[in-house]
């Protein structure tokens, strides 16, 4: 397995191995640590179907289930991120910075997306590591947010916060709202620490985090509003321009995401499936 960087801070290609056939323990002792290390590997070129990306995608954590997101019909393991071509105007799933589902109790591990079918430009996804936002805060915001908590919520599917309907993502992507258990505030930890490399990384979601613990929204938002500016500054970002066959993996612990929607008039399908977590610490 060879692992070529795409970034100076995040990122790497997956070169020279056979993704179609299964792994021995070595190489997927190896994939692991390439996640570890890099947070997103990409992938090329690969023709697998839905079973294979599953195995794939259980070699970095027990396969696990999104909530509020409604599954293909025939695979509840599997959800299609879709936009068709005459979904114009509309929001995209993921269509701004976060990690998945900080929400929950124990948030996904890391997702894998498998691209299907891709505008010929736009809808690239970018990436940033958030380890090296907090190895690189300011000596005062590192002193701030060691040991603090924030409070998560899952605001778009609860029935307190839900989004008004022109907000919401377009129809091919169906997801419930008006769970009463969203609303519920969720303290993680600012600062998380990985299980298994041990490193630290700064764990806020700009979709989902509304406060810290024991301030008030409006005396959190000015910090909250330098953190996520910090967060996601282009040195520790990755920027990725689809491809089918393209599959990426990342962790969902150590990086936020986004799914850049600029490709009204075209149609883009991925595979999506996720490995669980734990809660942070
Ligand atoms: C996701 C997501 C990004 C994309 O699947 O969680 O945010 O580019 N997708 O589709
Ligand atoms: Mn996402």
């Amino acid at each position: 397995m060879r692992l070529e960087p795409v970034t100076g801070g995040i990122g790497a290609d997956v070169l020279e191995t056979d993704f179609s056939v299964p792994f021995g323990d070595r190489s997927a002792e190896q994939l692991r640590r390439a996640l570890d290390q890099y947070l997103v590997l990409f992938v090329r070129d690969q023709n697998i179907d839905r079973m294979r990306q599953k195995q794939i995608t259980a070699i970095f954590g027990p396969l696990s289930r999104l909530p509020y997101v409604e599954p293909l019909d025939d695979d509840p393991d599997v959800v299609a991120v879709l936009k068709e071509a005459d979904e114009v105007k509309v929001g995209v799933f993921g269509g701004d910075w976060h990690s998945d589902f900080s929400f929950l109790e124990c948030p996904p591990g890391g997702s894998v997306l498998h691209a299907v079918e891709v505008p010929p430009v736009g809808g690239d996804t970018l990436w940033a590591n958030q380890i090296l936002a907090y190895e690189a805060l300011p000596e005062d915001l590192k002193t701030f947010v060691n040991p603090r908590r924030a409070v998560h919520l899952g605001a778009p599917y609860g029935v307190n916060y839900a989004p008004p309907e022109k907000t919401r993502s377009g129809r091919s992507i169906r997801m419930t709202r008006g769970d009463p258990t969203a609303d519920i505030e969720r303290l993680h930890p600012v600062v998380r620490t990985h299980p298994r490399s041990a490193r630290k990384a700064l764990f806020l979601n700009p979709i989902y985090t509304t406060r810290f613990e024991d301030m008030s929204v409006e005396d959190s938002a000015p910090i909250l509003a330098r953190l996520y500016a910090h967060m996601t500054r282009p040195e520790l970002c990755c920027r990725h321009r689809w491809r089918v066959g393209d599959l990426v993996v990342w962790d969902n612990r150590t990086t936020l995401h986004f799914a850049v929607n600029d490709y009204d008039g075209f149609r883009r399908l991925l595979y999506r499936t996720t490995f669980a977590g734990e809660s942070p610490v």
